[in-house]
Order: C-alpha cells, then sequence, then structure tokens
C-alpha cells in the first residue's frame, strides 16, 4: 500500500488529523491496533477549549457537538467551606468552554471518516516504523495472519502513551521529563442531573474532588484517592458518602446520587519527550505528552498538535514548503509546557499530597485565596483554563 500520511492509532489525535488532511485531499491511512467498540468504550476527558471546538468545526465535525455540547462560561473553585466562580467569558474577553465527551468527539470523527470513504485498518498487530530519517520511510503490520507494508512520505504518531511511535525513536535522542503523582482519581459515569450547572474543583482536606458532567442528566464525578487503591473496594455508597464530605454544604445537600454506569481509577501523571519528530515522524497527543487531568487539557493539547502537523502538512503539499517540518517539535512544545505548568499548579494546589500537614493546607488555602481575590490571579486562572493560543504557522 501507498498513502502521504500513514497515521498511527485512532484515538482522537489520529482520526482528526486523518479527517482534516481527507478534507485537504492529503491521503492518509489509520493503522489501529484495537477495534473500533474498544476505542468507543474508553470514558476519558470531557471540556474542549475554543481553540479545539473551533478545529472540529473546520473539520467538517462539529455539527453534533453545536446541538448537544454545552457552553460553559465560567467554573467554580471550592475551598475553606466557599465556592469562588472564575467567569471565564468575562475575564478573557468573550471565551469560554465546550462540555461535550471524548468519546463523543471521537464517535463523529468515526463516523465522519467512513463517510469519507478514507481507510482505517483497524485490528493491526506488531506495528514497526521503518527508515525514519529517510525520504521514504515506511510502516509495516501483521493483519490477517499477512505482514502489510505501507509506504509513505510522512508518519503521524498518534498511538498514545504506550504506542510504538515513541520508542521507535532511539532512546539517547529523546529527553524524557516525568512526575508521577502519589494519587489517582476515581472517576463515577452516572445518570443524575448534575450538582451545579457549571464544574466545581474542590480542595478539601480529605483530598481533591471534581464534579462535572457530561449532559444535563448525566454525571461524571471525581475524587482524589491514594495510587494503591482498587475500585473493587469502592461501592456506589462508599463513593457517594466521600463526594459528599468533601463537597461545600450548600453542594452536598443537594447532591443528587444513583447507580454508576461507568466507574475507574486514573493514575495522574505529566510526562513531556523532546523533541516530538524524529525525521519524517511526528509525535502527536499522549505520544509525546502526558497531563494530570486536573487543568483539563490532555484532549486539548492533542487538537493543538494535530492543528499544528495539519497547518504545516498543507504548506509543504500545496506550496513546497518543506522548511516548515523541522519547527514542528519547537511550536509544539512552547505550547505544551505551558499546559504542562498549569496542569501541575492546579493539581499542586487542589490535592492532598502524602506530606500536606496542616500547615500546607493553609498555604494551599490562601494560595486560592489570594488568586481568586484579585482581577490578576482570576484572569491568569481563567486565560489557561479556556487555552492558550495556538501559535500561526508561517
Ligand atoms: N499501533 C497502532 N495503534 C496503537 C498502538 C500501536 N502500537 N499503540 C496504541 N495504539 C492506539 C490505541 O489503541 C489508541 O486507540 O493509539 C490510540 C491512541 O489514542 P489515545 O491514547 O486516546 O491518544 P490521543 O489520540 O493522543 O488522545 C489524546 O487526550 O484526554 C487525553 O488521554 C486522553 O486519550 C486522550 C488524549
Ligand atoms: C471530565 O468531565 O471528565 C473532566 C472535566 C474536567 C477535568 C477533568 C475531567 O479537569
Amino acid at each position: 500500500m501507498k498513502t502521504q500520511v500513514a497515521i498511527i492509532g485512532s484515538g482522537p489525535s489520529g482520526l482528526l488529523l486523518g479527517q482534516l488532511l481527507q478534507r485537504a485531499g492529503i491521503d492518509n491511512i489509520i493503522i489501529e491496533r484495537k477495534d473500533p467498540a474498544y476505542i468507543l468504550s474508553r470514558i476519558r476527558a470531557g471540556v474542549l477549549e475554543q481553540g479545539m471546538v473551533d478545529l472540529l468545526r473546520e473539520a467538517g465535525v462539529g455539527a453534533r457537538m453545536d446541538r448537544e455540547g454545552l457552553v460553559h462560561d465560567g467554573f467554580e473553585l471550592a475551598f475553606d467551606g466557599r465556592c469562588e466562580r472564575i467567569d471565564l467569558k468575562s475575564l478573557t474577553g468573550g471565551q469560554t468552554v465546550m462540555v461535550y465527551g471524548q468519546t463523543e468527539v471521537t464517535r463523529d470523527l468515526m463516523e465522519a471518516r467512513q463517510a469519507a470513504g478514507a481507510l482505517t485498518v483497524y485490528d493491526a498487530e506488531d506495528v514497526q516504523l521503518h527508515e525514519l530519517k529517510g525520504e521514504r520511510p515506511y510502516v509495516t503490520f501483521q493483519k490477517n495472519g499477512e505482514r502489510v507494508r505501507v509506504d509513505c512520505d510522512y508518519i503521524a504518531g498518534c498511538d498514545g502513551f504506550h504506542g510504538v511511535s515513541r520508542q521507535s525513536i532511539p532512546a539517547e535522542t529523546l529527553k524524557v521529563f516525568e512526575r508521577v503523582y502519589p494519587f489517582g482519581w476515581l472517576g463515577v459515569l452516572a445518570d443524575t442531573p448534575p450538582v451545579n450547572e457549571e464544574l466545581v474543583y474542590a480542595n478539601h482536606a480529605r483530598g481533591f474532588a471534581l464534579c462535572s458532567m457530561r449532559s444535563p442528566t448525566r454525571t461524571r464525578y471525581y475524587v482524589q484517592v491514594s495510587a494503591e487503591e482498587r475500585v473493587e473496594d469502592w461501592s456506589d455508597e462508599r463513593f457517594w458518602e466521600e463526594l459528599k464530605r468533601r463537597l461545600p454544604t450548600h453542594l452536598a445537600e443537594r447532591l443528587v446520587t444513583g447507580p454508576s454506569i461507568e466507574k475507574s481509577i486514573a493514575p495522574l501523571r505529566s510526562f513531556v519527550a523532546e523533541p516530538m519528530q524524529y525525521g519524517h515522524l511526528f509525535l502527536l497527543g499522549d505520544a509525546a505528552h502526558i497531563v494530570p487531568p486536573t487543568g483539563a487539557k490532555g484532549l486539548n493539547l492533542a487538537a493543538s498538535d494535530v492543528s499544528t502537523l495539519y497547518r504545516i502538512l498543507l504548506k509543504v503539499y500545496r506550496e513546497g514548503r518543506t522548511d516548515l517540518l523541522q519547527r514542528y517539535s519547537a511550536i509544539c512544545l512552547r505550547r505544551v509546557w505551558k499546559a504542562e505548568r498549569f496542569s501541575w499548579w492546579m493539581t499542586s494546589l487542589l490535592h492532598k499530597f502524602p506530606d500536606t500537614d496542616a500547615f500546607s493546607q493553609r498555604i494551599q488555602q490562601t494560595e486560592l485565596d489570594y488568586y481568586v481575590g484579585s482581577q490578576a490571579g482570576r484572569q491568569t486562572i481563567a486565560e489557561n483554563y479556556v487555552g492558550l493560543p495556538y501559535e500561526a504557522v508561517e
């Protein structure tokens, strides 16, 4: 087989890149090691920045999001028995976020790809990348017992944190930055009305809690748990009890509980691999970086990487601007590190750490009080939460 861009992985990064390239007439094949049902079964993030919303519209997959997504003008920070609203819209000159599940974004992109007749190879085993430094890279994989070869111009590594793409770069040319947090998030999805119209991020002496949603009738709630916690030990009842204890009284009182539809524990990690390219291979999304979910940045960073590579490839194929290719990593990393910083900061500010004593609890509360007490403080939270601007590719 032959294509212009071979895309490894059909998560949001791979699908969105594929969709944009497809619409621009740039041929691409997605090679994915799982099947579509598995990909659609994953419950992930749910807050889209304006930049990602615009990119989905540009890709022609914004219709259902615009119908069913919830535009949020702000969110709540709860601490020390208080609830403080961050008014995103007024603090950022009109910017907002869209609450729309990653699973739905993925579904919309998969449907659009199928309608466009673009090729996705599912259940591809033993995916390998070859000749990355040469002019003619290629990908091989095993499918139905046969070895398949795909020749291409460029390879987009969209295969997540555990994928083959980053591992195909010689270790000595990669610099890796990592922080593993000593706790995880226990998440519950339930068909209950949200406790609040907007998201609530809560700092509490018992640990962090987050009230999010997928729709006016479906909630996604989280409580911080220790890294060793097992999901089997958390009955629905125990979860609701713990969540209630961490919320300000007026919210705890109106919390509606119900049976969970999904319950899982996710570890928290910060991770960046530099550079995000090697020869004709480009890394996007979770393949290159991970953020703890506290700032709602993971999916949005994947989208900004996609935007950058897409705009570079457009100029490469339409104007012969191959000089732009070498700038991919630096452009992405400037934005990635700012989101890493914000996600780390929100995580540090809102969670209980093993060494959090009475003093550090007061310092956390005071830092929150200080930020929400000043216009500049609120503005810095708001501008990061709605998403920093995408860098132009020129
Ligand atoms: N070969 C082919 N496909 C692979 C391989 C491989 N060796 N390894 C992994 N994959 C596939 C996975 O099965 C998955 O479908 O690559 C895809 C990667 O998708 P994600 O992990 O979702 O990563 P990405 O598309 O970058 O999405 C960004 O943002 O909110 C965060 O972590 C969240 O998934 C989200 C991410
Ligand atoms: C979610 O809805 O799953 C969600 C929302 C905001 C976050 C993290 C997760 O910061």
